[in-house]
């Protein structure tokens, strides 16, 4: 009898093992299909399954330590968003199997360094950054125009998501403009950003097990970032400096729904849900922020900025009508394209 339930524990412990190993060794992801398991479909799917492992070979680089060196050099004026990022990223990449895909929403005015970031994280993550096929960039307003059909954009990126979490887990998806979105369709994404690692999910009458959890989804928005402003100001009136603004000062926008008014998350089942991890705000830009990028302009095409080369470029940045004229309007958008024409009107007037 003891030698019985001796064997027997073996024998589990050494399932067991065979089971974890095989999960964490090889990343075969499993595949059960609850009908018809002879059909054409079934034997397609199971092909297209296995080449899972394959995008950690291929594309995968997942340097933190290089994504902090680009925030801490290029990111300006984003203390908070930077090191913000930096933390959660850091955390979903050292957990092997996190109890969900990493969500993130960036808020903020155009210009903030927004897009900036999500292409830092890129170029972090893929040894090919933003083209890279695992990453993925929708562009809410060109990929999902407000007068097409919502059911068909939700089918849409339903299966899009699905077919590429099949061919790597480990995909990023950024939706940009999610403020321009119809109000529901991200709401298809719920099964993916749910808690659960291996997730039976529907797909065209079938259910497959995929793996959701390995993921990161960033949104972009310009909702709330006239509350981000109206915040800045009120800590600023009340002696508070930009640098020394931290995460929870813009907590309460959360609960003031600022950052869910309108566009893709409207009434959002994610956002009731509790499927966003964090609300990243971004600050709006300042005069020495421009400046920054400015100079940056210069020096990535070999030039050096001096005070009369900035200010050819600050004439064409824009600033907030009092009591916000410290802010720009667009922060650091288009800076590369003015300096680009002003570095050009200049060496043809020498050649003149
Ligand atoms: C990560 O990036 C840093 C900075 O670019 C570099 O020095 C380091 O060698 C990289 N690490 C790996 C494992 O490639
Ligand atoms: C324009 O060209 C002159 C002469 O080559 C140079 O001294 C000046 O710094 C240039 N200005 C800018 C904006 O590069």
């Amino acid at each position: 009898m003891i030698v019985k339930t001796y064997l027997l524990t073996i024998l589990i412990l050494f399932i067991h093992q065979q089971e974890t190993s095989c999960f964490i060794n090889n990343f075969q992801p499993l595949l059960s299909i609850t009908y018809d398991t002879t059909s054409k479909l079934f034997l397609k799917l199971k092909s297209s399954f296995y080449h899972n492992d394959q995008c950690l070979i291929d594309d995968i680089k997942k340097n933190i330590t290089e994504l902090e060196l680009m925030i801490n050099k290029n990111l300006y004026g984003q203390h908070i968003a930077g090191s913000y990022v930096l933390a959660a990223i850091g955390s979903h990449l050292i957990d092997k199997n996190p109890s969900k895909p990493l969500t993130m929403i960036f808020h903020g005015k155009t210009g903030t360094g927004k897009n900036y970031l999500a292409t830092m994280i890129a170029n972090a993550y893929f040894k090919n950054g933003e083209d890279s096929k695992y990453y993925h960039f929708i562009n809410s307003r060109s990929d999902f125009p407000l007068d097409g059909s919502i059911d068909e954009y939700k089918k849409l990126l339903y299966d899009m998501v699905i077919e590429n979490l099949k061919t790597c887990p480990e995909s990023i998806f950024v939706f940009d403009e999610v403020d321009m979105m119809q109000p529901g369709v991200l709401d298809v994404l719920v099964p993916f950003l749910n808690y659960k690692r291996n997730k039976k999910i529907h797909h065209n009458g079938y259910f497959i097990d995929i793996i959701t959890n390995r993921a990161i989804y960033i949104f972009l928005t310009n909702t709330g970032s006239q509350e981000i402003i109206d915040t800045m100001i009120m800590l600023n009136n009340n002696g508070k400096k930009r640098n020394d603004m931290v995460l929870s000062d813009f907590e309460h926008l959360i609960s003031l729904g600022a950052f869910n008014e309108k566009g893709g998350f409207y009434k959002s089942d994610a956002i009731s849900a509790n499927l966003i991890d964090h609300y990243v705000p971004f600050l709006q830009l300042e005069y020495e922020h421009i400046k920054l990028c400015i100079e940056y302009a210069f020096n990535s095409r070999d030039a050096v900025a001096n005070d009369e080369s900035i200010q050819d470029v600050m004439a064409y940045v824009t600033f907030e009508e009092p009591p916000y004229h410290r802010f720009s309007k667009s922060g650091c958008k288009r800076i590369e394209q003015k300096t680009a024409t002003i570095l050009y009107k200049n060496r043809s007037k020498d050649e003149t």
